[in-house]
């Protein structure tokens, strides 16, 4: 092959379907609790954190632990169908993984999907439009399988839920996703960046639930995540659910992105109400949703080969062990405001480069004009971390991130900072 020995690897992995956004080769087995080592034993801090989907770090040493032991041995070795053959202790195994952070285990069942979010946000739909059909046809007569209703979800311009088809077509975050791909023509209403936007999104949802009798379901991420790190306050939650709740509509929280990271589990848990359906995934190893009892479905409605994963579980509930022998849900949060702090400080002295800052535990993020220039000096200065929406750099540390490890992220920030102010100036 000709070319560079860079260009014939590149070319290399695309041919193994290694895609073009690739951003690092990572050497695994040296990156070690929030830092992790690119292929040329370069460290970086980890604010990435594999797509917000690291909770504890890397080697975390109880984790190390459990797989000396042979903890996971069985699951290590083969993959069951869980729907149909799992092992006597499954349900055990439930209870001391996601039921352990089961919202209110009263109110709530779980249903496990697999490995990824956008299954997970998918099947929670079709649960939607589950108890939609079986409200209007009051019947499980499957001779009416030819019955493909205009059912639809509702979601918000700036949400992110995933790339399946269902999941994808509830995706507002960039037109990119959706380029090529005929996803279903949903509703959609604006997700609110401020009071008055709170009202008239509030006021628009209604009209549409009184004019479209064919939204089965409306979803809605926590924080608007991959849009940019858009906050809404309580009150619009609960104004929302109370409206889905008058509709008989199901509300779905997704919070893929935001389990475990707000410093508590849910990050809906500072709202007055319990939404009917809450998906799961990335930081919980396993995808999935929590779901009100009227939602259950029937055998085989909800189903895939796997039905979650064993070996998934079994680490969640060690993860889970780390997080409360750590306090790390009472750490993060704190940790998670002195970075916010300390990310003010900075936008104080250089407002042209930070602004906007905004976070809740570990989800945090800021405004910068040139996201890739900023990002670019951060790494220069060992921080790997991403952007979200158009002009801002999103924060994802693991949750073992503490105190200390908040000052040198401060002090390398600074140093990018400086560095992209004088770029800028340069480039001016
Ligand atoms: C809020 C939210 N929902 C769904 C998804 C899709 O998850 P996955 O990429 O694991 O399919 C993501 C992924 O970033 C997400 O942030």
């Amino acid at each position: 092959m000709r070319g560079s020995p860079v260009m014939r690897s590149v070319l290399t992995s695309i041919k193994q379907g290694i895609g073009l956004e690739t951003r690092m080769r990572v050497d695994l087995s040296r990156s070690l609790g929030i830092n992790i080592v690119d292929s040329n034993g370069k460290k970086y801090m980890d604010m990435y954190n594999n797509i917000a989907s690291l909770p504890v770090g890397y080697n975390h040493p109880r984790m190390l632990e459990a797989i000396r032991n042979g903890d996971w041995n069985q699951h290590l070795l083969q993959r069951q169908s869980l729907g149909v053959m799992p092992t006597d202790d499954w349900d055990k195994q439930i209870d001391n993984s996601i039921g352990r952070i089961n919202p209110n285990p009263a109110t709530y069942d779980v249903k496990l999907t697999g490995g990824c979010g956008s299954v997970a946000v998918e099947n929670a739909m079709k649960t939607a439009f589950l108890y939609k059909a079986r409200n209007e046809y009051c019947r499980t007569d499957y001779s009416l399988t030819n019955i493909a209703p205009p059912y639809s979800i509702l979601s918000f311009k700036g949400g992110f839920h995933g790339r399946t088809l269902g999941s994808l077509s509830a995706t507002r975050s960039k037109p990119a996703h959706k380029w090529g791909i005929p996803a279903f023509g949903w509703p959609m209403s604006i997700y609110p960046t401020n009071k008055t936007e709170e009202t008239s999104t509030l006021k628009d949802v209604e009209n549409q639930l009184v004019n479209d009798t064919n939204i089965a379901g409306v979803i809605i991420e926590p924080i608007a995540a991959e849009g940019g790190d858009i906050h809404a306050s309580p009150d619009f939650f609960n104004k929302l659910n109370t409206l889905s709740t008058r509709f008989n509509v199901p509300l779905i929280v997704d919070e893929v992105q935001t389990s475990l990271g707000t410093g508590k589990p849910w990050a809906h848990s500072t709202w007055n109400c319990e939404p009917d359906i809450i998906v799961f995934s990335k930081k919980t190893q396993v995808g999935g949703y929590f779901l009100k009892e009227r939602y259950r479905t029937k055998e085989y409605e909800i189903f895939n080969t796997y039905c979650g994963d064993a070996l998934r579980v079994l680490q969640l509930g060690t993860i889970l062990d780390i997080i409360d022998e750590g306090n790390l849900f009472e750490s993060s949060s704190r940790v998670g405001g002195n970075i916010t702090s300390g990310l003010n400080i900075i936008s104080n002295i250089f407002p042209n480069i930070i602004s906007n800052v905004r976070g809740e535990g570990f989800i945090i993020a800021f405004d910068t004009p040139s996201p890739q220039l900023l990002l670019k000096n951060m790494e220069d200065n060992g921080i790997f971390a991403s952007t979200c929406g158009n002009t801002s750099i999103r924060l994802r540390p693991s949750l073992i991130f503490n105190d200390n490890d908040c000052e040198i992220f401060l002090d390398k920030l600074e140093l990018a900072v400086i560095n992209s102010n004088r770029d800028k100036s340069i480039y001016d």
